[in-house]
């Protein structure tokens, strides 16, 4: 969704500004724009891509070592290159950028054109623009800290104005900020992957605090004004994190990243003297996991999948009760909760709406909170009273990859735990870790399927429908399949659990309507072939993704693809890889922007 990008030092702020918006254009938008401040402010903004303003600024250079940027995902009016940020407040005495939504925008432009103010956008924040005007007078931090107390929503803001050059001043509530502290020049980014390169220190900005950066300092106040001590932390990103390398796209190169992601999430938390695994950040004591009669597991998207993968890992090996919850809908649903029910919120980012506010209902309701989630020091991250983080890097590619394996992993790795805990034996808890000391191999072996896929995509890459499935942990697998597929190609698709497809999905099922198998030896091998029959007997192509050198399946599917055997629990995190690749190369010969695909947001930060 929206990114904001600041800079204020010594360099060019324009060229900055632009390479910044440009690590940002992963998270979707649909226009782009920056105000430089130099003896007056340069707005520049287009519809379309960073790219276009690139373009204009070649031809209309924006001056100077300050400035503010974005990119915005509409919400409030059109497209367009009017609505398209800074928005400028007053007569000009403001320029304003900003993420989130603004609930209150209506009263307030109302109450402001009383007084005056021109509107010239639809979007609620030139609300904010006109805001900070009306109350700026020889202070701009002041001025915006008063804004604020006015505004109900979201918001991350950056802004500027010609009668304090060099200064941008940053808030944020419910939208995060983090600001990057370098040697005289200091910048602000509503993701770090815009600062990686510049900086080696940052500090995330807090609820409700403002912030005042200049070339030489950096100031943190709180709500009431009251100074804060902030103390910086490493990026720990490099440039390698946030570039493609030799792959074509981001998302190639974190399907081939989950070798590595998942030694990372294993890293120093399997043991094998105690055959269980530990997690620092847990801060729940034995007896609160012991004494839990219940999980429940929240999230969007592809985490909502890893969460249901969770579901089954911790009945089989845990032995509690979970339930799995779009976080969109618990959140205003009012289940009676029992007290000693654990919430665990998954994300990726840490900052999905949907998923904070979840998590924060939960909170409310006195639930100890989890959460698994990748970037470090996200809102949701930050609020939840313990957690676990993927340590995946970060996760460019609009589409989930390396991220869902590694929640999968974790997932796994916390079954064990709390299975430990309750009633799993030393030598099953052995065996255990054994096997997810394996996985990383295992998916190494496993993306030599990518020729097999490729030859399968070349054959079904103009389908306009396809079916995914799957039963037991491979039903979630098949739901995410088919999100990939919709997702980055286009292509209407649907993931069901094998069996139910007999009522109703079945009906779809012609000779060009392909049908994804997800089939590995294992536990309920035989009650899939007998559902990839019934679709073969109904003229159905399937592509069966089976374990390696299985002849039945082969005899009986049109296409295979083969994957290496796993335990049942594993299986998830192998069958998932060749349908990532399977997406990502329809997507490619359909000709679509696999890294920004129409429409979709990397970080869905409003509801
Ligand atoms: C968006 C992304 C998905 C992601 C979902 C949840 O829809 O496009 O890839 O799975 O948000 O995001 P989270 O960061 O909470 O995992």
């Amino acid at each position: 969704m929206c990114g904001i990008v600041g800079y204020t030092g010594h360099r060019p702020a324009a060229e900055i500004l632009v390479g910044g918006l440009r690590r940002l254009e992963y998270r979707g938008y649909d226009s782009a724009g920056l105000v430089t401040v130099d003896g007056g402010l340069h707005v520049r903004k287009r519809a379309g891509r960073v790219d276009e303003l690139a373009g204009l600024l070649a031809e209309q250079p924006a001056p100077g070592t300050c400035g503010i940027s974005h990119t915005r995902w509409a919400t409030h009016g059109g497209a367009t290159t009017t609505n398209a940020h800074p928005h400028l407040g007053g007569d000009g005495s403001v320029a304003v950028v900003h993420n989130g939504v603004i609930e209150n925008y209506a009263i307030l432009k109302q109450q402001l054109q009383a007084e005056g103010f021109v509107f010239r956008s639809e979007t609620d924040t030139e609300v904010i623009a006109h805001l900070i005007a009306s109350y700026l007078e020889d202070d701009l931090a002041d001025a915006v800290r008063k804004a604020c107390t006015r505004l109900k929503g979201t918001y991350g803001l950056a802004v500027v104005s010609p009668r304090f050059p060099g200064l941008i001043v940053g808030a944020r509530l419910g939208s995060p900020l983090v600001l990057g502290i370098g040697q005289h020049e200091h910048l602000m980014a509503s993701d770090p992957s815009a600062l990686v390169g510049h900086i080696e220190n940052v500090f995330y900005l807090q609820e409700r605090q403002i912030c005042s950066l200049t070339a030489e300092e950096w100031t943190i106040v709180d709500a009431d004004k009251a100074p804060v001590q902030a103390r910086t932390q490493p990026i720990n990103w490099d440039l390698g994190d946030v570039d493609k390398g030799s792959f074509a796209h981001y998302m190639l190169k974190e399907i081939y990243e989950q070798p590595t992601a998942l030694e990372n999430a294993m890293r120093g938390r399997l043991d094998d003297a105690d055959a269980t695994a530990h997690f620092g950040g847990l801060n729940l004591d034995a007896q609160q996991l012991r004494r839990a009669d219940r999980f429940i597991f929240t999230a969007c998207g592809t985490s909502y999948h890893a969460a249901i993968v969770g579901e089954y890992l911790f009945e089989e090996l845990a032995r509690v009760p979970v339930e799995v919850e779009y976080a969109s809908e618990f959140r205003y649903r009012n289940p009676p909760i029992d007290r000693n029910t654990i919430v665990l919120a998954i994300t990726q980012s840490g900052e999905t709406a949907d998923t904070l506010a979840a998590m924060r209902e939960s909170k409310r309701k006195g639930h100890p909170t989890l959460a698994i989630c990748n970037v470090v020091g996200s809102s949701i991250a930050r609020e939840a009273d313990g957690g676990v983080y993927l340590h995946a890097g970060p996760e460019i590619g609009v589409a989930s990859t390396k991220a869902f394996t590694s929640q999968v992993t974790v997932l796994a790795m916390l079954a064990l735990f709390v299975g430990r805990m309750r009633h799993l034996s030393a030598p099953q808890g052995e065996r255990l870790v054994r096997e997810l000391r394996g996985l990383p191999q295992l998916i190494r072996e496993t993306l030599t399927c990518d020729e097999q896929v490729q030859q399968v995509a070349r054959k079904y890459a103009n389908v306009r429908n396809a079916l995914y499935l799957g039963r037991q942990y491979l039903f979630p697998v098949a739901l995410e399949g088919a999100l990939k597929l919709k997702e980055i190609s286009y292509i209407h698709a649907e993931g069901y659990p094998a069996a139910e497809m007999k009522h109703g999905p079945i009906a779809l099922v012609d000779k060009e309507t392909p049908s994804v198998f997800l089939i590995p030896r294992g536990e309920v091998f035989d009650k899939v072939m007998s559902n990839l029959e019934e679709i073969k007997a109904r003229g159905g192509p399937v592509i069966a993704v089976a374990s390696t050198g299985d002849e039945r399946v082969a005899r009986k599917a049109d296409d295979i693809i083969h994957i290496p055997e796993a335990p049942d629990y594993l299986q998830p995190l192998v069958a998932v890889v060749p349908l990532q690749l399977l997406a990502y190369h329809i997507a490619r010969l359909r000709g679509c922007d696999v890294d920004k695909p129409r429409n979709l947001a990397k970080s869905v930060t409003v509801e």
